[in-house]
Protein backbone atom coordinates (compact mmCIF):
# COMPACT_ATOMS: atom_id res chain seq x y z
CA UNK A 1 0.00 0.00 0.00
CA UNK A 2 1.23 3.75 -1.13
CA UNK A 3 1.97 6.20 1.31
CA UNK A 4 -0.77 8.11 -0.40
CA UNK A 5 -3.58 5.23 0.31
CA UNK A 6 -2.27 4.94 3.55
CA UNK A 7 -3.23 8.57 4.58
CA UNK A 8 -6.23 8.36 2.59
CA UNK A 9 -7.09 5.50 4.92
CA UNK A 10 -5.85 7.80 7.81
CA UNK A 11 -8.24 10.80 6.94
CA UNK A 12 -11.16 8.26 6.22
CA UNK A 13 -10.56 6.96 10.27
CA UNK A 14 -10.62 10.36 11.73
CA UNK A 15 -12.99 12.24 9.89
CA UNK A 16 -15.47 8.79 10.76
CA UNK A 17 -14.16 9.71 14.53
CA UNK A 18 -14.58 12.98 14.56
CA UNK A 19 -18.07 12.99 12.73
CA UNK A 20 -19.46 10.65 15.36
CA UNK A 21 -18.44 13.09 18.37
CA UNK A 22 -19.96 16.43 16.65
CA UNK A 23 -23.16 17.47 17.85
CA UNK A 24 -22.29 21.18 17.16
CA UNK A 25 -22.54 23.47 13.48
CA UNK A 26 -19.55 25.57 14.47
CA UNK A 27 -17.46 22.18 15.31
CA UNK A 28 -18.77 20.78 12.25
CA UNK A 29 -17.74 23.89 10.14
CA UNK A 30 -14.56 23.95 11.51
CA UNK A 31 -14.01 19.79 10.85
CA UNK A 32 -15.01 20.77 7.06
CA UNK A 33 -12.37 23.47 6.88
CA UNK A 34 -9.54 20.92 8.48
CA UNK A 35 -10.45 18.50 5.56
CA UNK A 36 -11.54 20.20 2.73
CA UNK A 37 -10.61 24.14 3.46
CA UNK A 38 -7.59 25.37 0.93
CA UNK A 39 -5.35 24.35 3.50
CA UNK A 40 -7.38 21.17 4.29
CA UNK A 41 -5.59 17.55 4.43
CA UNK A 42 -7.42 16.33 1.51
CA UNK A 43 -6.72 19.82 -0.65
CA UNK A 44 -2.96 18.85 0.61
CA UNK A 45 -3.07 15.05 -0.74
CA UNK A 46 -4.71 16.60 -4.10
CA UNK A 47 -1.38 18.83 -4.57
CA UNK A 48 0.70 16.09 -3.64
CA UNK A 49 -0.40 14.21 -6.89
CA UNK A 50 0.94 16.54 -9.33
CA UNK A 51 4.43 15.13 -7.68
CA UNK A 52 3.75 11.44 -8.75
CA UNK A 53 4.24 9.79 -12.12
CA UNK A 54 1.09 9.55 -14.71
CA UNK A 55 0.53 5.86 -13.32
CA UNK A 56 -0.29 6.65 -10.22
CA UNK A 57 -2.00 9.58 -10.86
CA UNK A 58 -4.57 7.83 -13.03
CA UNK A 59 -4.52 5.20 -9.85
CA UNK A 60 -4.92 7.78 -6.94
CA UNK A 61 -6.47 10.51 -8.44
CA UNK A 62 -9.97 8.90 -8.45
CA UNK A 63 -9.88 7.58 -4.77
CA UNK A 64 -8.76 11.00 -3.58
CA UNK A 65 -11.77 12.34 -6.11
CA UNK A 66 -14.03 10.23 -3.79
CA UNK A 67 -12.74 10.99 -0.55
CA UNK A 68 -13.48 14.10 -1.12
CA UNK A 69 -16.65 13.89 -2.37
CA UNK A 70 -17.35 11.15 0.37
CA UNK A 71 -16.31 13.87 2.94
CA UNK A 72 -18.49 16.75 1.31
CA UNK A 73 -21.39 14.09 1.74
CA UNK A 74 -20.59 12.95 5.07
CA UNK A 75 -20.12 16.37 6.28
CA UNK A 76 -23.88 17.30 4.80
CA UNK A 77 -25.36 14.33 6.31
CA UNK A 78 -23.81 15.12 9.73
CA UNK A 79 -25.04 18.96 9.36
CA UNK A 80 -28.86 17.88 8.43
CA UNK A 81 -28.52 15.40 11.61
CA UNK A 82 -27.77 18.03 13.97
CA UNK A 83 -30.11 20.84 12.32
CA UNK A 84 -32.67 18.33 12.46
CA UNK A 85 -31.40 16.99 16.78
CA UNK A 86 -31.66 20.73 17.75
CA UNK A 87 -35.07 21.50 16.04
CA UNK A 88 -36.46 18.53 17.93
CA UNK A 89 -35.09 19.93 21.42
CA UNK A 90 -36.33 23.44 21.33
CA UNK A 91 -39.91 21.62 20.29
CA UNK A 92 -39.73 19.30 22.97
CA UNK A 93 -38.78 21.80 25.56
CA UNK A 94 -41.83 23.68 24.76
CA UNK A 95 -43.95 21.05 25.05
CA UNK A 96 -42.77 19.86 28.76
CA UNK A 97 -43.49 23.47 29.82
CA UNK A 98 -45.13 22.81 32.88
CA UNK A 99 -48.13 24.88 33.28
CA UNK A 100 -48.50 23.78 36.90
CA UNK A 101 -45.01 25.27 37.88
CA UNK A 102 -45.79 27.83 40.73
CA UNK A 103 -44.79 30.94 40.81
CA UNK A 104 -44.65 32.89 43.86
CA UNK A 105 -45.82 36.71 42.59
CA UNK A 106 -49.08 34.95 40.97
CA UNK A 107 -52.60 36.25 42.12
CA UNK A 108 -54.64 33.68 44.05
CA UNK A 109 -58.48 33.98 43.03
CA UNK A 110 -61.25 33.46 45.29
CA UNK A 111 -65.05 33.36 45.24
CA UNK A 112 -66.84 36.56 44.29
CA UNK A 113 -68.77 38.20 47.34
CA UNK A 114 -71.76 37.37 45.37
CA UNK A 115 -71.50 34.06 45.12
CA UNK A 116 -70.86 34.20 48.85
CA UNK A 117 -73.47 35.41 50.06
CA UNK A 118 -75.79 33.86 47.34
CA UNK A 119 -74.25 30.12 49.29
CA UNK A 120 -75.25 31.34 52.73
CA UNK A 121 -78.55 32.31 51.60
CA UNK A 122 -79.52 29.59 49.86
CA UNK A 123 -78.13 27.23 52.87
CA UNK A 124 -80.65 29.46 55.22
CA UNK A 125 -83.76 28.63 52.97
CA UNK A 126 -82.15 24.49 52.48
CA UNK A 127 -82.43 24.25 56.22
CA UNK A 128 -85.51 25.78 56.96
CA UNK A 129 -87.25 23.60 54.41
CA UNK A 130 -87.76 25.57 51.34
CA UNK A 131 -86.97 24.36 47.82
CA UNK A 132 -85.04 26.20 45.33
CA UNK A 133 -86.54 27.70 41.91
CA UNK A 134 -85.73 29.32 39.19
CA UNK A 135 -87.38 31.12 36.01
CA UNK A 136 -86.77 33.12 33.03
CA UNK A 137 -84.62 36.66 33.62
CA UNK A 138 -86.23 37.33 29.90
CA UNK A 139 -90.13 37.21 30.90
CA UNK A 140 -93.21 37.88 29.52
CA UNK A 141 -95.91 40.97 30.30
CA UNK A 142 -98.00 38.22 31.65
CA UNK A 143 -96.02 36.48 34.27
CA UNK A 144 -93.96 40.32 35.04
CA UNK A 145 -97.39 42.20 35.63
CA UNK A 146 -101.18 40.82 34.60
CA UNK A 147 -100.82 37.76 36.63
CA UNK A 148 -99.66 39.53 39.54
CA UNK A 149 -102.37 41.55 39.39
CA UNK A 150 -100.86 44.53 37.63
CA UNK A 151 -103.23 44.91 34.45
CA UNK A 152 -102.24 46.73 31.61
CA UNK A 153 -102.77 50.81 32.76
CA UNK A 154 -102.48 49.85 36.32
CA UNK A 155 -100.32 52.39 38.11
CA UNK A 156 -98.36 50.50 39.87
CA UNK A 157 -96.48 49.60 36.67
CA UNK A 158 -94.77 52.96 37.12
CA UNK A 159 -93.19 51.53 40.10
CA UNK A 160 -91.23 49.19 37.92
CA UNK A 161 -88.70 51.11 35.27
CA UNK A 162 -89.00 48.25 32.84
CA UNK A 163 -86.52 47.31 30.15
CA UNK A 164 -88.78 46.52 27.07
CA UNK A 165 -87.88 43.75 24.17
CA UNK A 166 -90.12 45.05 22.35
CA UNK A 167 -93.34 47.85 22.37
CA UNK A 168 -95.83 45.96 24.67
CA UNK A 169 -99.18 45.78 23.02
CA UNK A 170 -102.48 47.24 24.60
CA UNK A 171 -104.34 44.30 24.33
CA UNK A 172 -101.94 42.16 26.71
CA UNK A 173 -103.56 38.70 27.77
CA UNK A 174 -105.20 38.30 30.78
CA UNK A 175 -104.24 34.64 30.36
CA UNK A 176 -100.95 32.77 29.60
CA UNK A 177 -100.02 31.15 26.58
CA UNK A 178 -99.20 27.89 26.14
CA UNK A 179 -95.63 28.97 24.49
CA UNK A 180 -95.97 31.17 28.22
CA UNK A 181 -96.03 28.13 30.18
CA UNK A 182 -93.00 26.31 31.26
CA UNK A 183 -93.75 22.59 31.08
CA UNK A 184 -91.99 20.93 33.88
CA UNK A 185 -91.23 21.63 37.02
CA UNK A 186 -89.05 24.47 37.22
CA UNK A 187 -86.82 23.26 40.33
CA UNK A 188 -83.12 23.63 40.41
CA UNK A 189 -83.40 25.50 36.85
CA UNK A 190 -80.81 28.22 36.52
CA UNK A 191 -80.84 28.81 32.80
CA UNK A 192 -83.22 31.36 30.75
CA UNK A 193 -85.89 29.53 29.19
CA UNK A 194 -88.02 30.88 25.94
CA UNK A 195 -90.96 32.06 26.45
CA UNK A 196 -93.59 33.59 24.04
CA UNK A 197 -92.28 36.19 21.49
CA UNK A 198 -94.87 38.81 22.66
CA UNK A 199 -94.07 41.52 24.92
CA UNK A 200 -91.34 40.67 26.38
CA UNK A 201 -89.37 42.57 28.93
CA UNK A 202 -86.46 42.12 31.45
CA UNK A 203 -87.93 40.84 34.64
CA UNK A 204 -88.23 43.38 36.64
CA UNK A 205 -88.09 41.54 39.96
CA UNK A 206 -88.17 37.67 41.11
CA UNK A 207 -92.01 37.66 42.02
CA UNK A 208 -92.94 36.20 38.15
CA UNK A 209 -91.13 32.75 39.46
CA UNK A 210 -93.97 32.79 42.20
CA UNK A 211 -96.75 32.41 39.20
CA UNK A 212 -94.37 30.19 37.44
CA UNK A 213 -94.17 27.37 40.68
CA UNK A 214 -97.83 28.00 41.34
CA UNK A 215 -98.50 26.68 38.24
CA UNK A 216 -96.35 23.97 38.27
CA UNK A 217 -96.92 22.69 41.81
CA UNK A 218 -99.90 22.05 44.28
CA UNK A 219 -99.78 23.35 47.56
CA UNK A 220 -98.45 23.30 50.36
CA UNK A 221 -95.73 25.03 48.94
CA UNK A 222 -92.10 26.36 50.35
CA UNK A 223 -90.16 27.89 47.74
CA UNK A 224 -87.34 30.13 47.28
CA UNK A 225 -85.60 31.85 44.45
CA UNK A 226 -82.75 33.88 43.93
CA UNK A 227 -81.86 35.61 40.39
CA UNK A 228 -81.14 38.52 38.73
CA UNK A 229 -83.73 41.59 38.47
CA UNK A 230 -83.36 44.61 35.98
CA UNK A 231 -84.46 48.17 36.16
CA UNK A 232 -84.44 50.82 33.44
CA UNK A 233 -83.24 53.20 36.24
CA UNK A 234 -80.02 55.99 36.39
CA UNK A 235 -77.66 54.46 38.68
CA UNK A 236 -76.56 55.64 41.70
CA UNK A 237 -74.45 54.42 45.35
CA UNK A 238 -77.95 51.84 46.13
CA UNK A 239 -79.28 51.84 42.70
CA UNK A 240 -77.96 49.35 40.15
CA UNK A 241 -80.01 48.60 36.67
CA UNK A 242 -79.08 44.64 37.06
CA UNK A 243 -79.50 43.32 40.55
CA UNK A 244 -79.81 40.63 42.80
CA UNK A 245 -83.50 39.56 44.25
CA UNK A 246 -84.47 36.78 46.34
CA UNK A 247 -88.28 35.63 46.71
CA UNK A 248 -89.98 33.37 49.35
CA UNK A 249 -92.83 31.84 49.11
CA UNK A 250 -95.23 29.81 51.05
CA UNK A 251 -98.80 28.55 50.36
CA UNK A 252 -100.93 25.96 52.90
CA UNK A 253 -103.90 26.18 54.52
CA UNK A 254 -104.20 28.91 57.43
CA UNK A 255 -100.94 30.38 56.43
CA UNK A 256 -100.96 34.32 58.45
CA UNK A 257 -98.71 37.00 58.26
CA UNK A 258 -97.20 35.51 61.73
CA UNK A 259 -95.61 33.03 59.62
CA UNK A 260 -94.37 35.20 57.66
CA UNK A 261 -92.91 37.67 60.23
CA UNK A 262 -91.31 34.33 62.03
CA UNK A 263 -89.76 33.03 58.87
CA UNK A 264 -88.03 36.50 57.98
CA UNK A 265 -87.05 36.63 61.24
CA UNK A 266 -85.22 33.68 61.65
CA UNK A 267 -83.44 34.44 58.48
CA UNK A 268 -82.50 37.24 59.20
CA UNK A 269 -81.12 36.12 62.61
CA UNK A 270 -79.10 34.06 60.87
CA UNK A 271 -77.85 36.19 57.87
CA UNK A 272 -76.20 38.28 60.34
CA UNK A 273 -75.43 35.79 63.13
CA UNK A 274 -77.23 37.54 65.96
CA UNK A 275 -79.56 35.41 68.26
CA UNK A 276 -81.60 38.25 69.35
CA UNK A 277 -82.77 40.64 66.38
CA UNK A 278 -85.74 42.30 66.44
CA UNK A 279 -88.04 43.19 63.18
CA UNK A 280 -90.78 45.67 63.34
CA UNK A 281 -93.77 46.03 60.73
CA UNK A 282 -94.70 48.81 58.66
CA UNK A 283 -97.64 48.83 56.02
CA UNK A 284 -96.60 48.49 52.35
CA UNK A 285 -97.91 48.20 49.05
CA UNK A 286 -97.53 45.93 46.10
CA UNK A 287 -100.62 44.60 44.27
CA UNK A 288 -99.57 40.55 44.40
CA UNK A 289 -99.96 41.24 48.07
CA UNK A 290 -102.83 41.76 50.36
CA UNK A 291 -102.12 43.04 53.40
CA UNK A 292 -98.64 44.49 52.03
CA UNK A 293 -95.62 45.41 54.39
CA UNK A 294 -92.09 46.24 54.83
CA UNK A 295 -90.04 44.66 57.28
CA UNK A 296 -87.22 46.71 58.91
CA UNK A 297 -84.85 44.46 61.41
CA UNK A 298 -83.07 46.10 64.22
CA UNK A 299 -79.51 47.68 62.37
CA UNK A 300 -77.50 44.87 63.64
CA UNK A 301 -73.91 46.70 63.47
CA UNK A 302 -74.58 49.51 66.71
CA UNK A 303 -76.87 49.46 69.57
CA UNK A 304 -77.69 53.00 69.81
CA UNK A 305 -77.79 54.55 65.95
CA UNK A 306 -74.85 54.40 63.35
CA UNK A 307 -73.96 55.75 59.74
CA UNK A 308 -75.28 52.60 58.21
CA UNK A 309 -79.22 52.73 59.77
CA UNK A 310 -78.98 56.93 59.92
CA UNK A 311 -79.21 56.88 63.90
CA UNK A 312 -82.12 55.59 63.28
CA UNK A 313 -81.33 51.41 64.69
CA UNK A 314 -83.44 50.34 61.96
CA UNK A 315 -82.79 48.82 58.52
CA UNK A 316 -85.39 48.54 56.01
CA UNK A 317 -85.11 44.79 54.58
CA UNK A 318 -88.09 42.59 53.28
CA UNK A 319 -91.28 43.76 51.47
CA UNK A 320 -94.02 41.31 51.72
CA UNK A 321 -97.07 40.38 52.73
CA UNK A 322 -100.17 37.79 52.01
CA UNK A 323 -100.20 36.55 48.34
CA UNK A 324 -103.59 38.09 47.10
CA UNK A 325 -106.44 36.22 46.59
CA UNK A 326 -106.31 37.34 42.59
CA UNK A 327 -102.71 35.84 42.45
CA UNK A 328 -103.78 32.22 43.76
CA UNK A 329 -106.31 32.45 41.86
CA UNK A 330 -104.28 32.97 38.35
CA UNK A 331 -101.85 30.43 39.60
CA UNK A 332 -104.59 27.98 39.56
CA UNK A 333 -104.65 27.77 43.76
CA UNK A 334 -108.28 28.22 45.40
CA UNK A 335 -108.10 31.51 47.74
CA UNK A 336 -110.45 29.82 49.83
CA UNK A 337 -108.79 26.72 50.63
CA UNK A 338 -105.15 27.84 50.43
CA UNK A 339 -103.28 31.14 51.87
CA UNK A 340 -99.76 31.86 51.64
CA UNK A 341 -96.88 34.94 52.29
CA UNK A 342 -94.43 35.71 49.32
CA UNK A 343 -91.67 38.21 50.17
CA UNK A 344 -89.02 39.95 48.01
CA UNK A 345 -85.77 41.36 49.22
CA UNK A 346 -82.76 43.01 47.53
CA UNK A 347 -80.26 40.45 47.86
CA UNK A 348 -77.20 43.41 46.74
CA UNK A 349 -78.60 45.46 48.93
CA UNK A 350 -78.17 43.01 51.73
CA UNK A 351 -75.09 41.79 51.18
CA UNK A 352 -74.08 45.49 51.18
CA UNK A 353 -75.60 45.82 54.92
CA UNK A 354 -73.38 42.69 56.05
CA UNK A 355 -70.05 43.41 54.49
CA UNK A 356 -70.11 46.86 54.59
CA UNK A 357 -70.33 48.20 51.09
CA UNK A 358 -71.06 51.39 50.15
CA UNK A 359 -71.44 51.65 46.85
CA UNK A 360 -73.32 49.25 44.69
CA UNK A 361 -71.65 49.46 41.73
CA UNK A 362 -68.57 47.65 42.96
CA UNK A 363 -70.22 44.25 42.63
CA UNK A 364 -69.91 44.60 38.94
CA UNK A 365 -66.73 46.72 38.50
CA UNK A 366 -64.07 44.16 38.64
CA UNK A 367 -61.91 45.97 40.24
CA UNK A 368 -59.21 43.81 42.29
CA UNK A 369 -59.08 45.62 45.47
CA UNK A 370 -62.97 45.44 46.21
CA UNK A 371 -62.79 41.57 44.95
CA UNK A 372 -59.77 40.95 47.16
CA UNK A 373 -60.88 41.74 50.61
CA UNK A 374 -63.74 39.25 50.45
C1 LIG B 1 -90.32 44.18 44.60
O1 LIG B 1 -89.56 44.03 43.67
C2 LIG B 1 -91.35 43.14 44.96
N1 LIG B 1 -91.37 42.13 43.94
C3 LIG B 1 -91.02 42.54 46.31
C4 LIG B 1 -92.12 41.72 46.87
C5 LIG B 1 -92.14 40.36 46.65
C6 LIG B 1 -93.14 42.30 47.61
C7 LIG B 1 -93.17 39.57 47.16
C8 LIG B 1 -94.15 41.56 48.10
C9 LIG B 1 -94.17 40.20 47.88
P1 LIG B 1 -89.29 46.44 45.37
O2 LIG B 1 -89.47 47.15 44.11
O3 LIG B 1 -89.43 47.23 46.61
O4 LIG B 1 -90.24 45.18 45.42
O5 LIG B 1 -87.84 45.77 45.35
C10 LIG B 1 -87.45 44.87 46.36
C11 LIG B 1 -86.03 45.17 46.76
O6 LIG B 1 -85.16 45.12 45.64
C12 LIG B 1 -85.82 46.56 47.35
O7 LIG B 1 -86.13 46.58 48.71
C13 LIG B 1 -84.36 46.78 47.10
O8 LIG B 1 -83.60 46.19 48.14
C14 LIG B 1 -84.09 46.02 45.82
N2 LIG B 1 -84.02 46.94 44.69
C15 LIG B 1 -85.01 47.54 44.02
N3 LIG B 1 -84.52 48.31 43.02
C16 LIG B 1 -83.18 48.21 43.07
C17 LIG B 1 -82.09 48.75 42.31
N4 LIG B 1 -82.29 49.54 41.27
N5 LIG B 1 -80.84 48.42 42.64
C18 LIG B 1 -80.61 47.57 43.68
N6 LIG B 1 -81.58 47.01 44.44
C19 LIG B 1 -82.85 47.33 44.14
Amino acid sequence: MSNLDQKINQIKRDLEQQLLKTKDLKILDALRIYFLGKKGLITALMSELKNLSPEKKRQLGPSLNILKKETEEKIQKTKEKIIQEQTKATSLKKVNFDVTAYKTDTLKGNTHVYTKFIEEIENIFLSIGFDPYDGPEVESDYYNFTSLNVPQNHPARDMYDTFWLNKPSPTDSTKATTAEKLPTSLKLRRTSRPTSKKNLLLRTHTSPVQMRIMENNKPPISAFVIGRAFRHEATDATHDFTFMQCEGLLIDKNVTLSNLFAVSKKILQTMFQKKELDIRIRPGFFPFVEPGVEIDMRCPFCSGGCSVCKKTTWLEVFPGGLVHPNVLKFGGIDPEKYSGFAFGFGLTRLAMLKYGINDIRLFHSGKLKFLEQF
